[in-house]
C-alpha cells in the first residue's frame, strides 16, 4: 500500500473531562454565545468571546494555551446559528475541522466535548466519531509531528450507548479510509488479480468466505461482457466475490456489487489524456463494497452480505474488443458495442445476473464510477442514485443522510430504455449521444440484467474523486460509497 493511516483510538466518557494535564480539550461555541456560561476550563475562552472576536461562526476555530493546570491547549470550533446544514453534517464537520488541527498541531491525545442537546443523541455521536476519525487521518502521508493517538469524546449520553455510538462511527471512518487507500494505489500496482489478491486478504482477516473466478472460468461461466472487456489487457480480469454470514434469524441478505476496472482507458474508443489522467478510480464501486463488508464483518452485523467485484482492465490492443462487436452476456442477451468506453455497464450486467442467479439475495445494490453524464447532472455533491422501487431508493436516501454521502433520485422509465434497442443486438451499450440523460441510460442499461430482484444502482462518477480538500477529506479519490454502504447494512440489520 501506497497510503499510510492509522486510526485513532476513540474512547466515549460521560459527563466533562478532567482537564488537568490533558494536552487539549476541544468543544464547540454556538453563534455569538454567552461567555458567562462557559466550563471552568474554557476560562482562557471567556474574553475572546466576550469581545466577539471569536463569534462562534460555523467551522471558525480558534486555539487558545490557558495558564494554570488545566488543559495545554482549548480548541474553540464555531457551532454557527445552525442553520447551515443539517445538524448531522454540522457535527461530522466541526469534528473533522478539529480533528485536523489536533493534527496539525501534533498532540497525541485530546478530549472533544459534544455540544449539549438530548435530540438525536446516537446520531450526533456517530457524527463526531466518524468526522474525528476523519479529520485526524487527513492527508496522504504520515504527519509530520506526533500523531493523534487517542480521543475521548465526552457527552451527555449514558456510556453503553455512547460507546456503541463510537464505535459506529469509528467504522463509518474506517471504511471511508480503507476504500481511499485502495482507489489511491495505482493500476500498475492494483490489477485485477491484485485486487482478488486483496479481496482474500480481507476474508482471510475477517473470517469471511472468498472465492475468485480466473478468466478461463469467467469465459466457462458464461459472463462473456466481462471477459470481452477484459481481453484487451495483459492483467486478465476477475470475478470477485465475498460471502459475509452474520444472519442468525433470517435478517436480509444483500448483494453489493462494485465495479472494478481498474484502469480505464476507454479501450479501443480511447479516451484523451485530461480524461484518462485518474482513471485509476475506475474501481472506485469495489473498494466501496470491499470496504463495507469489511466494516460489517468488524461490527458483526446480523444480517447476510455478500460482495461482488467484476474486475477488469480496460485497454486497447490486438485483443480489445471492437466497436460493432455482438457480444454474449451471462444473462442470455445480446449487446452490440457502440462504444468500448462504456465498459462499466458491460462488466456489470454479468455480475448482476451471475449474483443473482448465484445468491438468490433479497436484494442487489451495485455502486460505480459510471457516467460521465452523472457527475454533469448533480456535480460533485450527490451520487446519482436509481431504485427498483420507492423502498429501497428510501432507504439509500435514509443511509446517505446518517453517514453524510448525499444521494439524489434519477428516474428509471420505461423511455429510457428505447434509447438503447440494436439492430444488430438485443441491446446496444450507449444510446444515442444526442439526447442526453446519459446516467440514466446506463442505469436503464443495467436494469435489463436483473429478473426480479429489488435493485438500486448508485452512480459515483461525480463524487468518488476530490480536486481539492473538502470538507472531510484530501485531494483525490474520496472513498465515496463505502460509509454509504455500512451505514446501510447497519440500518438494514437493526430493523
Ligand atoms: N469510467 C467512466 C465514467 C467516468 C467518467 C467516471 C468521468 C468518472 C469521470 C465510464 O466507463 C465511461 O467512460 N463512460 C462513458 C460512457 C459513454 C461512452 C457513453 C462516459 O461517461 O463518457
Ligand atoms: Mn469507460
Ligand atoms: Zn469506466
Amino acid at each position: 500500500m501506497i497510503v499510510s493511516y492509522s486510526i485513532p483510538t476513540i474512547r466515549y466518557v460521560q459527563g466533562d473531562p478532567d482537564p488537568k494535564g490533558l494536552p487539549l480539550i476541544a468543544f464547540g461555541v454556538p453563534l455569538h454565545a454567552n461567555p458567562d456560561k462557559l466550563p471552568r476550563w474554557a476560562e482562557a475562552a471567556r474574553r475572546p468571546i466576550a469581545a466577539g472576536d471569536f463569534a462562534g461562526r460555523t467551522l471558525e476555530t480558534a486555539l487558545f494555551y490557558p495558564a494554570g493546570d488545566g488543559p495545554e491547549r482549548l480548541i474553540a470550533g464555531g457551532l454557527g446559528s445552525g442553520k447551515d446544514f443539517e445538524e448531522n453534517t454540522l457535527i461530522r464537520r466541526w469534528a473533522t475541522r478539529i480533528g485536523r488541527e489536533a493534527r496539525r498541531i501534533g498532540v497525541n491525545r485530546y478530549a472533544l466535548v459534544l455540544p449539549n442537546n438530548d435530540k438525536n443523541m446516537t446520531s450526533r455521536m456517530i457524527a463526531a466519531a466518524q468526522g474525528t476519525v476523519l479529520g485526524v487521518c487527513h492527508g496522504w502521508k504520515a504527519p509530520t509531528r506526533k500523531r493523534v493517538e487517542e480521543v475521548i469524546l465526552h457527552g451527555s449520553a449514558p456510556t453503553e450507548k455512547g460507546a456503541e455510538a463510537v464505535e459506529a462511527g469509528l467504522r463509518l471512518a474506517e471504511a471511508t479510509l480503507f476504500g481511499r487507500s485502495l482507489i489511491m494505489e495505482p493500476a500498475n500496482r492494483l490489477t485485477p488479480a491484485d485486487l482478488a489478491e486483496t479481496a482474500k486478504r480481507i476474508a482471510n482477516e475477517e473470517d469471511i468466505a472468498v472465492g475468485v473466478l480466473d478468466e478461463k472460468k469467467i469465459t466457462a461461466e458464461g459472463l462473456h461482457a466481462l471477459a470481452a472487456v477484459g481481453r484487451g489487457s495483459d492483467n486478465p480480469p476477475r470475478l470477485i466475490f465475498l460471502e459475509y454470514e452474520g444472519s442468525g434469524v433470517g435478517g436480509p441478505s444483500v448483494v453489493l456489487v462494485g465495479k472494478g476496472i481498474t484502469f480505464d482507458s476507454g479501450g479501443l474508443s480511447l479516451k484523451s489524456a485530461e480524461r484518462m489522467v485518474h482513471m485509476k478510480y475506475d474501481m472506485s464501486g469495489a473498494a466501496a463494497v470491499l470496504s463495507a463488508i469489511r466494516g460489517a464483518a468488524r461490527l458483526r452485523l446480523p444480517l447476510r452480505v455478500i460482495a461482488v467485484i467484476p474486475a477488469a482492465e480496460n485497454l486497447p490492443g490486438p485483443h480489445s474488443y471492437r466497436p460493432g462487436d455482438v457480444i454474449d452476456t451471462f444473462r442470455g442477451l445480446t449487446v452490440e458495442v457502440d462504444n468500448t468506453d462504456a465498459e462499466g455497464r458491460l462488466v456489470l450486467a454479468d455480475a448482476l445476473a451471475w449474483a443473482e442467479k448465484q445468491f438468490k439475495p433479497d436484494e442487489i445494490i451495485d455502486i460505480a464510477t459510471l457516467t460521465g453524464a452523472c457527475k454533469v447532472a448533480l456535480g460533485r455533491h450527490a451520487a446519482g442514485l436509481f431504485g427498483s422501487d420507492d423502498l429501497i431508493a428510501e432507504r439509500v436516501i435514509r443511509a446517505a443522510e446518517d453517514c453524510g454521502e448525499r444521494v439524489w433520485l434519477m428516474p428509471l422509465w420505461e423511455h429510457y430504455r428505447k434509447e438503447i434497442e440494436s439492430d444488430a443486438a438485443d441491446l446496444k451499450n450507449v444510446g444515442n449521444a444526442n439526447v442526453g440523460g446519459g446516467a440514466v441510460v446506463a442505469a436503464s442499461f443495467l436494469s435489463h440484467f436483473i429478473e426480479k430482484t429489488q435493485w438500486a444502482h448508485i452512480d459515483i462518477a461525480g463524487v468518488a474523486w476530490a480536486d481539492g480538500d473538502y470538507d472531510v477529506g484530501p485531494k483525490g479519490p474520496t472513498g465515496f460509497g463505502a460509509a454509504l454502504l455500512l451505514s446501510y447494512l447497519r440500518k438494514r440489520a437493526l430493523r
